[in-house]
């Protein structure tokens, strides 16, 4: 089976189950190893990939401030089963959309892609519990749009995507937990336990091929990072920063640095 063609079909896919199946697909054929990654299948660019009509997708600032109440807490766990839902279409088209890398780089970012299905379907199955779904509330598209901004070059990608986008998941996930502790949703706190410890691999993922195109490429990578950091996101790189988990992620001592220089050059 051509891994890039069943990728893009799930990528492109507006139906939730249909994604979820074809994902599930992919995984399993990733698994009987029944996948040539040889291809000269298309590369398009996506600008819109496959979600259903709903959520409605908002502009940052619209979107309404979370409070303490139970229709607040159930606005959070939607906006995390948003992001989850987002991170199947970001793994596919990682999956999808650059060639001329090792199997292991397509294996790991389909892997990557049933664990964030995995995720989605945790979240919506409890949303469905407390009587509401996936769809109930605005969404944003933050993440499809840097992932569609650094379509050209599986370098950048990797930079920014799971590096600075997913990584953001790790240092938000243990604050996000101690509200949800004292609150009537306590079986978040499980669940993003679960969710949290897959992203420490996803992120490691990133800093693998990240580093391994540095290396490949002969470029050092922190200025490399940098430089991609000005161009894409500018001196915000937000912080604080989950240390611990972002070391359990691969990050050297020497890019914790970094960041930590670079968020305190955003708040000066
Ligand atoms: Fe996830």
């Amino acid at each position: 089976m051509n891994p890039f063609e069943l990728s893009y079909q799930a990528l492109m896919s507006s139906s939730i189950t249909e994604k979820i199946t074809l994902v599930s697909k992919l995984h399993s054929l990733k698994n009987q190893q029944a996948l040539d990654y040889q291809s000269t299948y298309k590369i398009d660019p996506v600008e819109n990939p496959g979600r259903p009509i709903k959520p409605i997708l908002a502009r940052f600032n619209t979107m309404p401030k979370r409070g303490k109440s139970d229709i607040g807490f159930i606005e959070t766990i939607h906006a995390i089963c948003h992001i989850e839902f987002n991170a199947i279409n970001l793994a596919l088209d990682a999956a999808y959309r650059f060639r001329e890398m090792p199997d292991q780089f397509y294996q790991d970012w389909i892997q990557v892609a049933f664990e964030e299905s995995q995720h989605f379907q945790l979240l919506n199955n409890y949303l469905i519990e407390l009587g509401y779904q996936y769809g109930d509330f605005d969404g944003h598209n933050g993440l499809w749009k840097m992932t569609f901004e650094t379509d050209y070059d599986v370098l950048a990608r990797m930079a920014l995507v799971p590096r600075v986008l997913e990584a953001r998941g790790l240092d938000a996930t243990p604050k996000i937990q101690k509200r949800f502790e004292n609150s009537k949703f306590k079986p978040m706190v499980g669940l993003l336990d679960i969710i949290f410890n897959d992203e420490i691999g996803h992120v490691k993922i990133g800093n693998y091929w990240f580093h391994s195109l540095c290396k490949q490429r002969s470029i050092d990578s922190i200025s490399t990072f940098n430089q991609l950091v000005i161009k894409h996101i500018g001196s915000e790189l937000r912080g604080p920063f989950n240390i611990e988990a972002r070391k359990l992620a691969d990050f050297s001592d020497e890019e914790l640095d970094y960041l930590q220089a670079r968020s305190a050059l955003s708040t000066t």
